[in-house]
């Protein structure tokens, strides 16, 4: 349990390369909020972290594919995440960027303490380098065989399909990035975090984390277990935070190095004065809410900088979330495969909530979760409208036909003192269910209040009792208007639209968390008639967002146009009709076959990679489009004098081009 004097919370630095999807928001920026909101709301003392990661090759790249600078990439996706967050109420005290003079000063600064103290060992290593490009290759910049799962596109720095943590050097047969050529060995300098030596403070350190989640120890313990090995600090890149010190001319700090202090100059940047006491003093605590590829960063890496620069306290915890997925598959950038949280906003104006609530309720706390639109539309439907929505409606409508609006005079409250007790125990429940990081319990938890007041509608039925008892009707409506005004409190962390809509039908302003009780709504207190909270979701807006959804993802597997050509060019290919006149395999090797095919100019031999879609049976007596005039060239010690026309998808299935009637070899294609 986390009870300290002041928090000091943040959110993952997102990469500003491209805009924040859902997968982003159950990750850590859904749980980050509503846990701050409640502390708010608690009155503790409470400062909310984040920003954009500016630096690292996920920037370069992208600046690259987009032939734009660096800085322009950042400038444009830190508006748009901004502006995307700001809208969905994400309450961040400050969202920062690590591009500012600021935080240059104060990572470089960071660094030099420690370079200062001797912590780091400099290394000079053969590490690759692409002489094409003129360029070293780490991190994203170069791609190869996973060690562990031998997935043939795995990274410099990361395997995405098993989630290893590598480094270029445990790649097989690695290649650029940029030109796609095999790179070669060259000599560099860097600067060298000893983890090795470090291992057993941080594992002291983690051992007396008895609270952290299983799924965040789990990863600790795994890289603990192999054995930690010293990791380069900085870089050979021109983008980033200079390194500080004689001799590193060209080089930048690694990207995981600036980003996390990229934490602490945001808090500087907020509260110059006190930013210190929620970063050095022991009464304060630190929680880092990241999502599970963050997890090494946060425990391992991060707390052995705070701890070797000294002055600094250590995180408390890190609560990580694992994956969300979308319609049962891996959320994909590069597919667009996603919802995207400013396509959202669009779609469906106002109804912030309605999305927070469903992914509160699937967020992947202890295993990766899904977002379905359909489940998207039934937990609106069968849940807030359904539940929530009709609850508050009711007692809105009540309230307004037997009284007027005015928040009854109470009478006989004595037999209704149990509502309040159940009402109590709930408020504590979620309580412990927030500061134990179980956010998807503690919603469940709220709607229990809505099913709790709703129940005891049903079971004393007011507007049955009218006429025989009406004091007794005023009690019953004066409890419940209590139990909205109580619902519009708890309810603020995880729906604050919501909460802010209730509060103001009840012509409340806001009230803190401790003020839940019996006694919140003044008698004779004005409220307002029906109270629409939320609306049903038709299939068609769910409908359309699924054919969305496939359309957006099938026209991103489709090869872009290529750059435009004069029609000379096309005339120069020469493309003719033949026959497929023998086919057979080429011996050790798992694509080709090896045809002779009559052009109708002559007979030729011609090797085409497609022995995983068709066998020479297949091929043979085919009608074919022949490309001729290509220079011969030789494979597995074969010339091969043409190329056959095949249609080529982004997933790599081939399919011959065939003349759609029997027209004579020679023809020509055109
Ligand atoms: O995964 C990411 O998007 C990283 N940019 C997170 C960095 S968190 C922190 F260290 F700043
Ligand atoms: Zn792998």
């Amino acid at each position: 349990m986390n009870q300290k004097k002041r928090h000091l919370v943040t959110a993952a630095l997102i990469y500003a390369n491209g805009p924040i999807h859902i997968g982003h928001l159950a990750g850590c920026y859904i749980p980050s909020d509503l846990y701050v909101r409640f502390l708010r709301s608690k009155g503790e003392d409470v400062k909310f972290i984040s920003g954009t990661d500016e630096h690292g090759v996920p920037i370069t790249i992208k600046a690259r594919d987009e032939k734009k600078s660096p800085q322009e990439v950042v400038d444009y996706y830190y508006n748009l995440i901004n502006d995307s967050f700001n809208e969905f109420g994400i309450s961040f005290d400050i969202f920062s960027r690590t591009s500012k003079k600021i935080h240059h000063k104060t990572s470089s600064d960071f660094f030099l303490n420690l370079y200062d103290k001797k912590t780091f060992k400099e290394i000079t290593s053969s590490q690759y380098y692409d002489e094409k490009e003129n360029q070293f290759l780490s991190d994203r910049y170069i791609i190869g065989k996973c060690p562990t799962c031998d997935n043939e596109n795995a990274y410099g720095d990361q395997c995405e399909s098993c989630g290893k943590t590598l480094s270029p050097m445990d790649l097989k047969n690695p290649k650029s990035t940029l030109s796609g050529n095999t790179p070669v060995l060259k000599e560099t300098k860097n600067w060298f975090l000893p983890m090795d030596k470090l291992q057993t403070n941080i594992e002291k350190y983690i051992n007396t984390k008895k609270d952290w989640k299983s799924n965040v120890i789990g990863q600790c313990k795994s890289w603990l277990n192999d054995g930690l090995k010293p990791r380069a600090m900085t870089r050979d890149l021109d983008w980033g935070v200079k390194v500080p010190v004689k001799g590193a001319e060209g080089k930048v700090l690694y990207v995981w190095f600036d980003a996390p202090i990229g934490y602490i100059t945001a808090t500087k940047e907020l509260d110059p004065d006190n930013w210190e006491k929620y970063w050095k003093d022991e009464e304060s605590s630190l929680v880092h809410f990241i999502g599970k590829d963050n997890i090494v960063f946060h425990t391992i890496i991060f707390p052995m900088m705070l701890m070797e620069h000294g002055d600094y306290i250590l995180p408390e915890n890190v609560p990580a979330n694992e994956f969300m997925n979308l319609e049962g598959e891996k959320i994909s950038t590069s597919r667009n495969w996603a919802v995207w949280l400013h396509e959202y906003l669009k779609d469906f104006p106002n109804m912030q909530d309605e999305l927070r609530y469903c992914l509160i309720t699937n967020l992947p706390e202890n295993k990766d979760s899904d977002f379905s639109w359909k489940d998207f539309q039934q937990k609106n439907n069968n849940e807030l409208v359904a539940i929530l929505g009709n609850y508050v409606n009711r007692v809105f409508v009540l309230c307004e036909n037997f009284f007027n609006k005015k928040v009854p005079k109470i009478s006989s409250v004595e037999i209704d003192k149990q509502i309040f007790s159940e009402l109590e125990n709930i408020k504590e429940k979620i309580e412990s269910s927030i500061r134990a990081y179980k956010f998807r319990e503690a919603m469940s938890y709220v709607i229990d209040v809505a099913r709790l007041g709703n129940k005891y509608l049903t079971d004393t039925e007011p507007w049955k009792i009218f006429k025989d008892d009406p004091d007794r009707v005023k009690a019953i409506i004066h409890n419940s208007i209590q139990i909205v005004a109580n619902i519009s409190i708890l309810c603020e962390p995880f729906l604050p639209f919501t909460s802010k809509k209730i509060k103001s039908h009840l012509n409340i302003s806001d009230l803190s968390w401790d003020s839940v009780g019996s006694n919140i709504m003044p008698t004779d207190h004005i409220i307002s008639g029906k109270a629409h909270i939320f609306s049903k979701i038709e299939d068609q807006l769910i409908e359309d967002q699924i054919k969305k959804l496939k359309l957006s993802n099938e026209n991103n597997n489709v090869m872009p146009q290529k750059n435009t050509i004069e029609f000379d060019d096309f005339t120069k290919v020469d493309i003719r009709v033949g026959t497929v006149i023998e086919a057979e395999n080429v011996p050790k090797s798992d694509k080709l076959l090896k045809l002779k095919v009559d052009t109708g100019l002559d007979q030729r031999t011609i090797l085409s990679g497609i022995s995983k879609y068709y066998s020479p049976d297949d091929i043979l007596n085919k009608k074919v489009m022949v490309l001729i005039n290509l220079k011969p060239r030789k494979m597995m010690g074969f010339e091969s004098q043409g190329m056959l026309l095949l249609a080529d998808d982004s997933d790599g299935n081939l399919s011959l081009m065939q003349p759609d009637s029997d027209i004579s070899d020679g023809s020509i294609v055109a």
